[in-house]
């Protein structure tokens, strides 16, 4: 049977990559989102994967979601946290209703959607979670206090639960993509992305395949001796 993969944010920029690399590889994959429902359509169409609609920074929500998918398609197996926002300000700027919406979507999500798997996991002795934290959350960057508390705060919660995991073969990593070409860093203004590109070894912006690679390599079922581990997938830009 196959194993089913749930991808938050999966419908749209390097989620809906994950999602289609792990259909490939065979798993059964469900995607979520938050709100888009035209690219959630034009993405099941296309790829016959599911998507639900809840917000992953809300618990009940989750908790609801995760009872209906479970219900409808099967245990979770693997889970992948990729939904993620941004809200950049400088600290003048940055507002508490920013930072709130900030941690609690991207990094919030991830206790979340793990605290509702977790136990299902470790009672079947097999689980795959991938985090995606970001090359920001482990260098800083300008006006994105927020976010980057955010995403090195997901390479601590990777380390930590992947201990927990360990005796129960449930592995826990995370992925910290350098800059990828999705609407996310579209938003980003043209001279600045330029000089962002500048300082890129490989000389391009990442793809989203770049990044769904990485997660199909993780979540791999012979993949049982890599836990706690954060994969840099930047291009050469940032080393850790
Ligand atoms: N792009 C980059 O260069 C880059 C670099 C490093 C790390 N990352 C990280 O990689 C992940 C994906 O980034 P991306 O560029 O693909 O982003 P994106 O194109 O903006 O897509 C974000 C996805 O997250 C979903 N989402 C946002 N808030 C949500 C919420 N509250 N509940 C449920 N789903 C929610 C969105 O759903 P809707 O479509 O419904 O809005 C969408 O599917 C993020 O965690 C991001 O921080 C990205």
């Amino acid at each position: 049977m196959a194993r089913v993969a749930l991808v938050t944010g999966g419908q749209r920029g390097i989620g809906a990559a994950i999602s289609e690399a792990l259909q490939a590889a065979g798993r059964k994959v469900v995607a979520s989102y938050a709100g888009n429902d035209q690219a959630a359509k034009a993405f099941t169409d296309r790829t016959g994967i599911p998507c639900y609609k809840f917000d992953v920074a809300d618990f009940d929500a989750c908790a609801e979601a995760v009872k209906r998918i479970e219900a409808e398609v099967g245990p979770i197996e693997i889970l992948v946290n990729n939904a993620g926002i941004t809200r950049d300000a400088t600290m003048k700027r940055l507002t508490r209703e920013m930072w709130d919406a900030v941690i609690d979507t991207n990094l919030g999500s991830c206790y979340n959607m793990c605290k509702l798997t977790w136990d299902g996991m470790t009672a079947r002795k097999f689980g795959r979670i991938v985090n995606i934290g970001s090359i920001n959350g482990q260098a800083g960057q300008y006006g994105q206090v927020n976010y980057a508390a955010a995403k090195s705060g997901i390479h601590g919660f990777t380390k930590a639960l992947a201990l927990e995991g360990a005796r129960s073969q449930v592995t826990v990593n995370a992925i910290a993509p350098g800059y990828v070409d999705t609407e996310m860093v579209r938003a980003v203004p043209p001279d600045v992305l330029e000089k962002i590109i500048a300082r890129i070894p490989v000389g391009r912006l990442g793809r989203a395949q770049d990044i769904a690679r990485g997660v199909v390599f993780l979540t791999a079922d012979d993949a049982d001796f890599i836990t706690g581990s954060t994969l840099s997938i930047n291009g050469g830009q940032h080393m850790y």
